[in-house]
């Protein structure tokens, strides 16, 4: 099956109530381990790259792994996606290079740091929006803000100064014709998002709820929503890290979000963990090794153990073969 546009994954994920994890990849084992556990559990996958991992990988490298993946897991409906790109350029050369979804994230200004104004995010969507179309390639936007920097995309703070206005998120949709709508609902990105184990409050549901029932037919994203698992900081304490103790977006809150709308998850540092931890487990018990094999194999195999959970969790797994891909040419027809 070639690369599917995401839009088709996630108007099916509405069809069926379920929610469509995105998880960030930079090198072909990360690629592997996702595709793995995407067949472990027969489910469609949305695998993203971020500016820097097309950096860190070159788009050429990304986008022929990406191909060996859609021949490998021939079953598996697969969309390769844009996350944050912080501009116009930034979304064409993923359109020009095969990508077929993209994140426009004008919240921010291309510095993918300081809040942009409304209108630079409506402008600078709404291009996206024209020129991924006419593709058939997807467009995700963002409205509202992330908290934290510490992997470079956010505004700072507590993820909670920038919320998404619900009504703004109206007017948004409606002047940039996206298929899918990120929102600020008090979660950052990287593995400091919460000091305790925050509640319905913390994370603004309730807010989430009301952009929904505004917007019920729009796709939801929710970035920074990896959980954070106590079992995994642990694991890389043990072996010698030095993570302080911290709290990532529970499970049960993605779900109320999922029955709310939300149909793409966005998950990066529990993936991350689980490689760093089985890294310096072999390290640690076994430091006369030095064959890259014998620690990226156990990696690898932990990130296809970490990402195969949510993949339940949110539904999707079970719905890979629900549907044939449809053309790209035809769903720039349908825009
Ligand atoms: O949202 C950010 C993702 O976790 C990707 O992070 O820019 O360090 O690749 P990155
Ligand atoms: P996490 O840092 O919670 O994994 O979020 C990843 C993300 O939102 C990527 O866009
Ligand atoms: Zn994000």
């Amino acid at each position: 099956m070639p690369l599917v546009s995401m839009r088709q994954l996630l108007d099916e994920a509405a069809k069926g109530g379920y929610g469509v994890g995105a998880f960030n990849v930079n090198d072909m084992e990360q690629i592997q381990a996702i595709m793995e556990a995407a067949r472990e559990t027969k489910s469609p996958v949305i695998v993203q790259a971020s500016r820097g991992a097309r950096q860190y990988s070159q788009d050429n490298f990304l986008y022929h792994l990406m191909l060996a993946a859609t021949e490998l897991y021939p079953e598996i409906p697969t969309v390769l996606h844009l996350d944050h790109g912080n501009s116009v350029e930034t979304c064409k050369t993923a359109i020009d290079m095969g990508f077929t979804s993209v994140m426009m994230d004008g919240s921010l200004n291309p510095d993918g740091k300081t809040p942009s104004t409304f209108e630079y995010n409506v402008d600078a969507t709404r291009q996206v929006v024209e020129m991924a179309h006419a593709k058939g390639i997807t467009v995700e936007g963002e409205i509202g803000c992330l908290g934290g920097i510490e992997d470079g995309h956010g505004a700072g703070l507590d993820g909670l100064s920038h919320l998404t206005d619900p009504d703004q998120a109206v007017e948004f949709v409606k002047l940039t014709g996206l298929d899918a709508l990120a929102i600020a609902i008090g979660t950052s990105h990287g593995a400091y998002k919460f000091s305790s184990k925050p509640t319905g409050e913390t994370l603004k549901m309730a807010r989430l709820i009301e952009i929904h029932n505004k917007l019920p037919n729009v796709h939801l994203v929710m970035h920074g929503s990896s959980s954070v698992p106590k079992a995994l900081q642990d694991i890389i304490n043990q072996y010698g890290g030095k993570l302080k103790p911290t709290w990532g977006v529970p499970v049960e809150e993605i779900q109320l979000g999922i029955k709310n709308g939300v149909r793409k998850i966005n998950v990066d540092t529990d993936n991350r963990l689980a490689i760093t931890g089985a890294i310096r487990k072999v390290f640690w018990e076994t430091p006369e090794k030095f064959d890259p094999r014998d620690y990226l194999t156990p990696a690898r195999e932990a990130f296809t153990t970490v990402g195969a959970a949510p993949m339940t969790q949110f539904g999707q797994a079970g719905h890979a073969g629900d549907y044939a891909p449809i053309p790209l040419e035809e769903m720039a027809r349908r825009y």
